[in-house]
């Protein structure tokens, strides 16, 4: 045979045996090791495999591999699935690598690294449905498409409370208040870890402001900052379980996060008796000893500290195996719990659909209905004729909340910037959810025509032919930046006055991640905050201005009238002659930067807390939402037992079905030194129209007890309480009082 057949016939044939030994063999079986056990506790596995390790193999698992930008990449980041972080895994015992992506409203990167996924929409309008099945769902969907996509950490979990409502990453946080905040953010992580993603919990602690976040000193008594800030924390990780809390980068009480140990230690795994581990928020790490003794387990995004330095630091003794020992155990421990290593990821397509719905129904019970004057609300789409939509790009897309939080838009940026990449750093992205076609196709035979709002003539002259004027305004928040003000930002204070001048219907849709100023509120006959509404804003927003669902979000954060009102008018900033720059500020930033001094005198008056105790009047108050229809409340009775129970009355007095958030408020007996009220309980009650229902909701003896400083405990004061009930922190027509031993 001629040579050139003979060696095609030999080819072929070798394809032949490949392609049979593919089909017929059997995967290799799984290896098992003695933790591979499930009967045993996740602790005692842990312990096993630690006894395996080598020094060398322990301070893998205690450090990342890079992260392009914040210093060298590891030539280990190879085996990176494109997520924030990537942690070697320990092979030869079975012990897969954490591949952890930034997932605060959906999984991040996903366009990136040619993938899907889902934005819900943001965190701050997931806690105005004050929903915690819906935020256990929202969480869940986070976790699971982290793992369709390879990962098995989420990093998402942000809970710093709304001190500064100026704050650039309110967006991805849950609000003001500790105890709704915290509960919803222990719903999210529990559903993200059923999926058997490690959950994670941050930025701890008091990272509030994002000015100068490397080196503000935030100074604040251990009882304001117990019973505010960590106590969303303390109740996110008792509910949710998280696998991390992630040290944040700024200091508190002069020592960082990251190297604090009254935070970690004392408070965290001691107080909370946190079982799982610190990791260090992206360069928040300072230190080798002082961070391993203050109970920091791991270091992100490299081993500037936590590699070689560190095995040095063990082999001089001057950090004990005991305590590299307890950062390994406390990662292995949690990963064996959360069961990512029985039940690695599996990359498969996203649940598109599932996604739209679960976004849209979470949209549809977070946007809060603020203004509704003579029933502009909801449009009639058999009457109306026709409808002027301006400004806010509305006929392009919504906009989404940035930074490391950024999810990406289906198709790149809706508006993208020329000569940017479709997710750029700092550049507003917003999502092909044009408002104008959900609302064209709510009303097919109503003239809806657009303006962009750039010239206030043209907009107010489309206005004022018009049944409906509906006013797109906006404001894009990113992490790194706190907004210089509270005001929207351009012409659109004044676009909004000038067409309302020429329309007495109108309605201003808002999409923004904290509350704004409103100079024009007198002039407009609604408002409507819709915040970063996700991957199918557009078609719940179209919903609640047709009617098609009865808007029920309350508002998770106040809004102040102006700056002047707020505990700190002006924002502490560093001087920008000792800020890091240049190729080298990562490691600037690491060695540790001069601090700049923040004063938290507000102390326990955060937020509506402030507002009450000041007497300050406000735009609109902590707990505030319009519905369609009204609600009375009656009938309040209180049992006092191991939880105090709240029972009362709520009927819907209006004639569509609505579903109105209850709340329930305590003051606390006057000599505990406490601000007026504080939230301590609410329900989400359907209703029919002319419906009533019976509610009743038990409250947790923590959630009336005060922090004792001297005792480092809580407490609960014998003296008079007062229990309030009604429909915002401003509008509580219930109200007995109570006398507790
Ligand atoms: C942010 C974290 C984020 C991390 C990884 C940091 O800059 O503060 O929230 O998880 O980067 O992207």
């Amino acid at each position: 045979m001629h040579l050139f057949a003979r060696a095609v016939r030999a080819y072929l044939v070798l394809i032949c045996l490949f392609v049979a030994s593919q089909l017929f063999s059997q995967p290799a079986p799984k290896q098992t090791f003695p933790w591979s056990n499930t009967s045993l506790s996740p602790d005692e596995r842990a312990t096993l495999v630690l006894k395996q390790m080598t020094l060398d193999e322990k301070i893998t698992l205690l450090h990342g591999t890079g992260h392009h930008g914040l210093g060298p990449m590891s030539p280990l980041s190879s085996g990176s699935n494109g997520g924030a972080g990537y942690v070697v895994g320990i092979e030869r015992l079975g012990i897969p690598g954490i591949q952890m992506s930034d997932a605060a409203y959906g999984v991040r990167s996903s366009g990136q690294n040619g993938r899907y996924s889902t934005a819900l929409p943001c965190n701050l309008a997931a806690a105005a449905t004050w929903d915690l099945k819906g935020a256990y769902e929202y969480g869940a969907l986070i976790g699971r498409e982290l793992r369709a996509q390879g990962f098995n950490m989420s990093l998402g979990g942000g809970v710093n409370l709304t001190r500064e409502p100026r704050n650039g990453r309110n967006f991805e946080y849950l609000g003001e208040d500790p105890i709704l905040a915290g509960s919803l953010v222990g719903q999210l992580i529990r559903g993200t870890q059923d999926q058997h993603v490690l959950g994670d919990i941050k930025h701890y602690a008091l990272n509030n402001q994002e000015s100068g976040r490397n080196s503000v000193n935030v100074n604040i008594d251990e009882r304001s900052m117990r019973e505010t800030d960590l106590l969303a924390f303390e109740i996110g990780i008792r509910d949710g379980d998280p696998a991390g809390v992630m040290c944040s980068y700024n200091r508190v009480n002069g020592e960082y996060a990251c190297d604090n140990k009254y935070l970690l230690t004392d408070v965290l795994k001691r107080a909370w008796k946190f079982p799982g581990f610190v990791l260090s928020d992206w360069g928040a790490a300072h230190s080798i000893e002082k961070a391993s003794a203050a109970g920091m387990d791991h270091e992100e995004p490299n081993e500037y500290f936590y590699g070689a330095r560190l095995k040095e630091a063990v082999q001089s003794g001057k950090v004990p195996m005991s305590q590299v020992d307890d950062h390994v155990h406390r990662i292995l421990r949690t990963m064996f719990a959360t069961a990512v290593i029985d039940d690695p990821p599996q990359k498969s397509v996203v649940d598109v659909m599932a996604g739209f719905d679960t976004a849209q129904h979470i949209a549809e019970e977070g946007m809060v209905l603020l203004k509704n004057e003579k029933n502009v609300l909801p449009l009639d789409a058999s009457r109306i004729k026709s409808i002027a939509i301006i400004g806010g790009h509305a006929d392009v897309g919504m906009v989404s909340g940035g930074g490391s939080a950024q999810v990406d838009a289906p198709g790149g940026n809706a508006i993208m910037p020329a000569g940017k990449r479709a997710t750029t750093w700092g550049v507003p992205v917003w999502f092909p959810t044009a408002p104008l076609k959900a609302i064209q196709a709510k009303a097919p035979n109503a003239k809806v025509e657009f303006d962009p709002g750039t010239d206030l003539d043209s907009a107010a002259s489309l206005a004022k032919g018009a049944d409906v004027a509906l006013v797109f305004a906006w404001r894009a928040e990113i992490e790194g930046a706190d907004a210089p003000n509270m005001s929207l930002p351009g012409n659109q204070n004044d676009l909004i006055a000038k067409v309302a001048a020429a329309n007495p219907n109108t309605v201003v849709v808002l999409e923004t991640g904290n509350p704004v100023t409103m100079p024009w509120l007198d002039q407009v006959s609604g408002v409507l905050e819709a915040w970063f509404a996700g991957s199918s804003g557009h078609k719940a927003l179209a919903n609640i201005l047709f009617g098609d669902v009865n808007p029920s979000g309350k508002l998770p954060i106040t809004f102040p009238k102006s700056e002047a009102d707020l505990p700190h008018p002006t924002i502490n900033k560093p001087d920008p002659a000792v800020q890091p720059h240049g190729p080298d500020a990562w490691r600037q930033t690491l060695e540790g930067i001069p601090a700049f001094q923040t004063k938290y005198d507000e102390g326990l008056k955060v937020g509506y807390k402030w507002y009450d105790a000041e007497k300050k009047p406000v735009l609109f108050p902590f707990g505030y939402g319009l519905s369609y229809t009204t609600f009375k409340y009656s009938g309040l009775k209180l049992t006092p037992a191991e939880k105090l129970s709240v029972t009362f009355t709520v009927k819907n007095t209006g004639n569509r079905a609505g579903t109105e958030i209850a709340e329930v408020y305590a003051g606390l007996p006057l000599s505990s030194g406490e601000p007026p009220k504080r939230l301590v309980g609410w329900e989400r009650v359907e209703l029919k129209a002319g419906e009533s229902k019976d509610v009743s909701v038990q409250i947790e003896p923590l959630f009336l007890s005060a922090f004792d400083p001297q005792q480092h405990a809580w407490k609960k004061s014998a003296g008079e309480y007062t229990i309030l009930v009604g429909g915002s922190s401003a509008n509580l027509p219930l109200h007995q009082a109570l006398a507790l031993q």
